[in-house]
Order: structure tokens, then sequence, then C-alpha cells
């Protein structure tokens, strides 16, 4: 039998990893499943990222090897629409890396700036991709708690000063997943002077950047004075697009962080397909018409949510972004058995905040992936399953 290496001992589980099966089992029951647990909406691409991606498979030379380049035209979008997004300007070449979803270029800078002895500082609940790449670059990983004390901020200076001696790499995500916080700027402010003053890479992840409600609209961490020195920027197609299954997304970042990045790269990967890139074109090019009726349907979805969750007898606050509502539990409701419970009794799959590490014990997650109603519906058996343990207690 071969010997597994020692650092898989160290991975969690991944928390989505036990829903397809458990999903597939209840719809063989003939259970009404509504599944709110991936981020991964209901909803179509823009047309024009089809048409284009149809285009694309036409033509021969967009099938070839795309190697670190890629295909340029989608470079000179994401720069083009960068500039008019956050008023921010990157050379196309030498300050862009496209990737295969932002989720593989997170892991993988951690390979180029991470090793044995080093520290990153990786919140928890967070998306897995920050803890993984820490992990698989041999480096230790200080776990920080997301909770309301902080309103799910990383506080700098709670972190302890031998500990920040040895760190590497910072991982933040705002707007974030799962908790659906936000980074007021003069905290993004502070962060970047702080990571320039310790040599830290600040791995800033925008996947929700245009996700913004209530006028909120979220920054790009280049708009803070100092970023340039020491930040790589991850955006993806994915959840803005509705394109998660498509696997585009970038970085952005100085030309020295880019190289080492799209290095790390040239060793495991070849580029995403140029007919996926030629799509993200289109996609980036259909921003203003498409992206704010999107937002307009996860809003319905938001205010559905919210309003339902809090009539069923949680507690939670407004997100001002993303696509999640991070529900609180009532103490003395773990979160886990509270989920297969929902799952089990009432056919609801959430993810439970334990699934996360213990920082994101207490509460559970839900995505807007479906229609108001059946956020409302779901709200409803929720509330019964929570009235069952509130009568347990
Ligand atoms: C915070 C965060 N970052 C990155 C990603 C990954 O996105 P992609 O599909 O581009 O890999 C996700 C996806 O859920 C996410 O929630």
């Amino acid at each position: 039998m071969p010997r597994l290496a020692s650092r898989l001992e160290s991975f969690p589980t991944y928390p989505l990893a036990h829903v397809p099966a458990k999903k597939r089992a209840l719809l063989a029951r003939g259970v009404d499943v509504i599944d709110l647990g991936a981020g991964d909406a209901d909803l179509a691409p823009p047309a024009a990222a089809i048409a284009a991606l149809k285009q694309a498979a036409d033509i021969p030379a967009m099938g070839r090897y795309g190697f670190g380049l890629g295909h340029v035209p989608f470079r000179e979008a994401i720069v083009a629409w960068m500039r008019d997004r956050f008023g921010v300007t990157f050379d196309p070449v030498d300050e862009v890396v496209p990737l295969i979803g932002s989720k593989e270029g997170i892991a993988h800078v951690a390979f180029a700036y991470l090793g044995p002895g080093d520290v990153a500082i990786v919140p928890e609940p967070a998306y897995q991709a920050y803890v993984g790449g820490t992990l698989l670059a041999g480096a230790t990983p200080y776990i920080y708690p997301l909770r309301p004390r902080t309103n799910f901020l990383v506080d700098l200076d709670e972190i302890p000063a031998d500990t920040l001696a040895r760190t590497k790499v910072l991982y933040l995500n705002y707007p974030n997943n799962p908790t659906a916080a936000i980074a007021p700027p003069d905290y993004l402010a502070k962060v970047v002077r702080l990571c320039r003053e310790r040599d830290i890479l600040l791995v800033y992840d925008n996947a929700y950047s245009e996700f913004g409600f209530d006028g909120y609209v979220p920054q790009s961490i280049f708009e803070f004075d100092g970023a340039r020195d020491v930040a790589i920027e991850f955006h993806s197609l994915s959840k803005t697009y509705n394109m998660t299954g498509w696997r585009c997304g970038w970085a952005v970042a100085n030309p020295q962080i880019c190289s080492v990045l799209a290095k790390v790269k040239t060793f495991v990967d070849t580029g995403t397909y140029m007919g996926i890139q030629a799509a993200g074109v289109a996609a980036i090019g259909s921003w203003k018409e498409f992206v704010p009726k999107n937002m307009a349907i996860f809003d319905e979805r938001r205010r559905a949510a919210t309003d339902a969750f809090r009539a069923a007898g949680f507690s939670c606050e407004t997100p001002k972004s993303t696509m999640y509502l991070w529900v609180a539990l009532p103490d003395g409701v773990p979160s886990r058995p509270f989920a297969d419970r929902l799952m089990e009794e009432e056919g609801v799959i959430v993810l439970p905040g334990a699934a996360f590490g213990e920082g994101g014990e207490g509460f559970f997650r839900v995505s807007f992936i479906v229609s108001p109603d059946r956020l409302r519906e779901a709200a409803q058996r929720a509330g019964r399953v929570l009235a069952s343990f509130a009568a347990q207690v």
C-alpha cells in the first residue's frame, strides 16, 4: 500500500465534500430538496459569453495551448475593466495572470511565498483555498477566528509579535464569504500599511467585488496607497457572471508578484481553454448591462432570505454584499447537528459554520442560489427544526 504524505493528515475536510452524495440520497427518496449549500446560482451567464464560446469552438487556433500568455484580448479586457471600475491601471502582459478560476491562483501563489517555518494568517471561517495553499506549501497557518466581536475583521493588533515576525502571507477576503462582512476603507488602508512595514504578501480575494447592496460599492485593494508593493488581488467570472463551472478568473499585481505566480503555474498547468477566455472578454464587455440586472436578482433574494429567516426565528445581519446570509444559532444549538437535521428532516441543505472550523461555530450559511419563494420555503422549514431544538434545550 503506497504511504500517504504526512501533510495530508493536517488537511481539514472540505466543507462541501459530503453534500453531493447526501443530496443524491435525498432525491432518490423523493424528498423535495432545497439546496442552499454551494455559492453556485441557478442563473444563466451573459448571452454574449455563450455566443463567444460557440464561435471560438469553430476556430482551431483557439483550441491550441494557451500557455501562460493565453488569449491577449482577455488580458486587455481585464485591464480596461479594472481601470473603468476601480480607477486602477495595470499592464496587460506584466501585471495580469489569467487563471483557471481564481481558486487555483489563490492556492498556487502560496508555493511562491511560503515554505516550512513560514506562517500565513488564515481567517476562519474562510474559503478553503487559503489554508489549502498554506498546508500544501508546507507552511503553518495561524488561524484567526472571524467573529462578531471584531465585525468579522482580522484585527492584526491581536496577532502575537513572534507570529507576525514569521508571517509571510496574509489572506483577506472582503466582501467576505461566508460571513458577508465588508471591510471599511480605513481598515484596508491600515492593513496595507502593516503589510508594507513587515514585507507581508497581502492576498486579497475580491471574488464578490460586484456584489454591493443598499448603496455599498466594494473597492479594489489597489485603490489604497502602497498596495502595489505588497498585494495581489484575485477576481473571478464565477459569481459576477454566473460562470462557476467555466473556470475563469485572474490575478493582478506588480510585475514581480505576477511573474512568480506565473512561474509556479508553468509547472502545473498550461492555461485555461482560450475559447473560455474569449467568452471572458465577452462577459466583461457585458458588465454595464448584465451585472446590474444580475445583482438585482441577488438583491431580491437577499431581501427575501433575510426577512424569511428572521421571521422563522433566526438572527442575522442584513448583508451588504455577497450571495450569503450568515445566520446565528441560539446558544446550545450546535451548527453541524442543526444542519444535519435540517437536511434529513426537511430536505434543506445549508453549510454549518463548524464545517469551516471552530471559528464558524454558532452560525450557518445560506446561499442565494434559488428563487425568493424557495428561500422563503427553506426558511420556514429551518424554523421548524429550530423550534424542535428549542423544545429540547
Ligand atoms: C471567497 C472566494 N474566493 C474565491 C472563490 C473561487 O472562485 P473561482 O470559481 O473563481 O475559483 C470563491 C468561490 O466560492 C469564493 O467564495
